[in-house]
């Protein structure tokens, strides 16, 4: 009955998703559309200000995003961890030293995310709380840009940890800065005011359901 049931939800699913969520989203959606065949997805991945103007157009079912606006009335609930961290290229001079004090960032140059992007909110929320002084050189609007950036030798910068696909990189290392990693969480949300289709209703249970404690997904989802 269940299958029966499975095979007979329906529709389309509009998600969008800041650009962190990137390396895990794709990875549920493979499972989710051979439980529930007759659902079709569109997935919007884009920055965490493009998906506040998309909130506020009702353009989608369901958004995930580290830091759910506090102006928009929606309903939330936190799905799985996203820690930021410090990365660079293994020939930097700080890699391999333990408890980096923060302020050994001061004057690093640095690749930092677009503005609009709440990575570089989160970064620089903590640098000014430390009155951290980085040398931006080059804002890029894309993590897989960043890594390509920081392995060529342009600077270090902060990113999700996710970003790193949970693999060992031989041209990308994570420093032991104090601070970090940046401790936040991926939330799903909709707009209060919202009645969630039944493929809506489908894909949160499901997304809740498989990411209830996990921390990093791709290793459940391989
Ligand atoms: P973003 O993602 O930097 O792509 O805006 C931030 C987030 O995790 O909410």
């Amino acid at each position: 009955i269940v299958s029966d049931l499975q095979g007979m939800t329906q529709g389309k699913l509009h998600l969008a998703t800041v650009t962190t969520c990137k390396y895990f989203v794709p990875r549920l959606l493979g499972n989710f559309c051979d439980q529930y065949p007759g659902i079709d997805i569109s997935l919007k991945i884009t920055n965490h200000l493009q998906l506040e103007k998309r909130m506020m157009e009702n353009r989608d079912d369901l958004y995930i995003l580290s830091h759910p606006p506090q102006h928009i009335d929606l309903k939330v609930q936190p799905v799985i961890k996203n820690p930021l961290v410090v990365v660079a290229p293994p020939s930097h001079p700080l890699v391999g030293q333990k408890n980096i004090d923060i302020s050994a960032l001061n004057n690093q140059r640095f690749i930092m995310r677009e503005p609009g992007s709440g990575t570089r909110h989160a970064v620089q929320a903590l640098f000014n709380k430390h009155k951290v002084n980085v040398e931006i050189k080059l804002e890029l609007g894309s993590n897989e840009a960043i890594k390509q950036a920081i392995a060529g030798g342009l600077g270090i910068s902060v990113l999700s940890r996710h970003s790193l696909n949970g693999r060992e990189y031989t041209d990308l290392a994570i420093l032991d800065v104090e601070h970090f990693p940046i401790e936040q969480q991926w939330s799903v949300a909709y707009l209060s005011g919202k009645h969630l289709s039944v493929v809506a209703e489908t894909f949160l249970h499901y997304l809740v359901s498989v990411t209830d404690h996990a921390e990093m997904p791709w290793m459940h989802f391989k």
